[in-house]
């Protein structure tokens, strides 16, 4: 019987029979728990008095356990706001000039990760494989290792890994990046993410040994490879179908009066590239005014970080830059853009994706994008839209058959908008069914038994890399 497996993150998402709203890495979670027995745990999401002690609570549903803590309002704010998503997340998207670091909120980040140590701790059995998402539990294998668990503990970073100069901008970088050593298997988005934290890794001391992808620190080993995270392809596909026929997609279409529609869907987030992609929809009216009027692009952006200053000054920006472009362009009977701050279900953005002739998927960086993956998912083969995608997703390095364009340079996405929406019925076929062919290999499923695999190789093979060593050693 296959050991139980303990998955980690920050937010949980217990089912209660609502709507679902899952996010990429709930989809992820949820393949990897798919016929086994398995645990879900990290923060409920609830924030509680400073002077209460932190409530577990344990649900179960359908053979899986979630176990959830509340945070005090202090560590929410020290290790959610403060060094998770003003510190961690600017730097691993490359951006160090909006970093706010803070070594109050260093602290907190450290002490909530050994919260989530000392409540986890408890419910670990001997056999259990444990695996720990994204940036939010960095140090967590070692505060679990310090408190006495030898588990196989592999971890997965859904965000970008930037190269080791950024990395050291990070002040302590070796409390958090550097605790990713105490991993057996460090999973990343991208082959180039792979490489930045394998030279990150070969900086960190004198006592490393490196040999493709496998490190040893002071006896401790860890593996570093690329897993590009992925959707449940086949699934996504038969929600757009069924969604295509959803009053909210209709009425969409009906609204549209014949338009062609352009399509972004984001968090509200800097590292989307919003300002930007509107810029250059403004761009490519004025350049091709020929689709003046015949085109409208609808941007749903439901709101997120609300308590994180920087998030709050890019709500203003696309406010005016919407405003300025339906201004200019707009006329009685046409609004250019439409602008959404709402979240949908997965299914109907499923729907909402299979009714845009144009996917506008343009992030300053990102890990992946799972929005580019389902778009192409939810396309009709017979007649599919086309993918505009930025370079800088990491979704750019696997779908070949996207317009792929610089989001940093209006003008080519302008062309690429023009592009996409010129382009032949053959050509779109073709393009599609080679991205769908490889998202429907690459499947969410594959993914999550491709790092499991892994991670218990890793483990499996304790006198790996003494052999290595004693092979390289007689050969020089
Ligand atoms: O992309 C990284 C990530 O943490 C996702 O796992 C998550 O869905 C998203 O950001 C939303 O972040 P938050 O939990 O801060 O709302």
């Amino acid at each position: 019987m296959a050991p139980r497996l303990i998955l980690v993150s920050n937010r949980v998402n217990v089912p209660n029979g609502g709507p679902r709203q899952a996010g990429g890495l709930t989809v992820a979670v949820n393949a990897a728990l798919k016929n086994r027995e398995g645990v879900w745990f990290g923060w409920s999401g609830k924030v509680s008095g400073d002077g209460e002690p932190p409530a577990v609570s344990v649900t179960e549903r359908r053979h899986k356990t979630f176990i959830t803590l509340d945070l005090s309002e202090t560590d929410f704010q020290e290790y959610y706001n403060g060094f998770a998503n003003r510190v961690l997340w600017p730097v691993l998207h490359y951006r160090v000039d909006l970093a706010e670091f803070t070594s109050v909120d260093l602290g907190g980040y450290l002490r909530v990760n050994g919260r989530f140590a000392d409540a986890l701790s408890p419910f670990i059995k001997p056999d259990d494989v444990i695996w720990v998402h994204d940036y939010h539990l960095l140090p967590l294998a070692k505060g679990l290792r310090a408190r006495g668990h030898s588990n196989p503990i592999g971890f997965f970073l859904h965000i970008p890994c930037p190269p080791p100069d950024i990395l050291e901008a990070l002040p302590h970088d070796e409390e958090t990046m550097g605790a990713l050593t105490h991993y057996d298997l460090v999973g990343l988005q991208t082959e180039q993410d792979a490489d930045n934290l394998s030279r990150y890794f070969a900086g960190l001391g004198a006592n490393v040994y490196r040999a493709s992808g496998l490190f040893e620190f002071d006896g401790r080993r860890v593996r570093v490879r690329a897993f590009p995270v992925a959707i449940a392809t086949a699934v996504y596909s038969r929600a757009a179908r069924n969604s295509a026929k959803s009053p909210l997609v209709e009425e969409l279409r009906g609204s549209l009066g014949g338009k062609r529609l352009i399509l972004g869907v984001d968090r509200l987030d800097y590292s989307k590239g919003i300002p930007g992609r509107i810029q250059a929809y403004g761009h490519f009216l004025e350049k091709y005014p020929e689709w003046l009027a015949k085109v409208t692009f609808l941007q749903v952006t439901p709101k997120s970080r609300a308590g994180v200053p920087e998030y709050r000054a890019i709500e203003q920006e696309v406010n005016g830059l919407v405003g300025q472009i339906n201004g200019r362009h707009g006329d009685p009977a046409w609004t250019p853009i439409r602008y959404i701050n709402r979240s949908y279900s997965r299914a109907a953005l499923a729907g909402l994706y299979r009714s845009a002739q144009v996917g506008l998927v343009t992030p300053l960086r990102d890990g992946m994008n799972l929005v580019a993956k389902e778009y192409v998912a939810a396309q009709d083969p017979e007649n599919p839209g086309v993918l505009v995608l930025s370079q800088f997703a990491g979704a750019a390095q696997e779908l070949d058959g996207a317009v792929v364009v610089n989001p940093h340079e209006p003008e080519g996405v302008a062309a690429g908008i023009r592009e996409a929406l010129a382009m032949p019925l053959d050509e779109r076929r073709d393009r599609h069914a080679r991205m769908y062919e490889h998202l429907a290999v690459h499947d969410i499923d594959r993914w999550a038994e491709r790092f499991l695999t892994a991670l218990g190789e890793a483990k499996e093979r304790p006198g790996l890399l003494k052999g290595l060593r004693s092979l390289f050693a007689q050969r020089a």
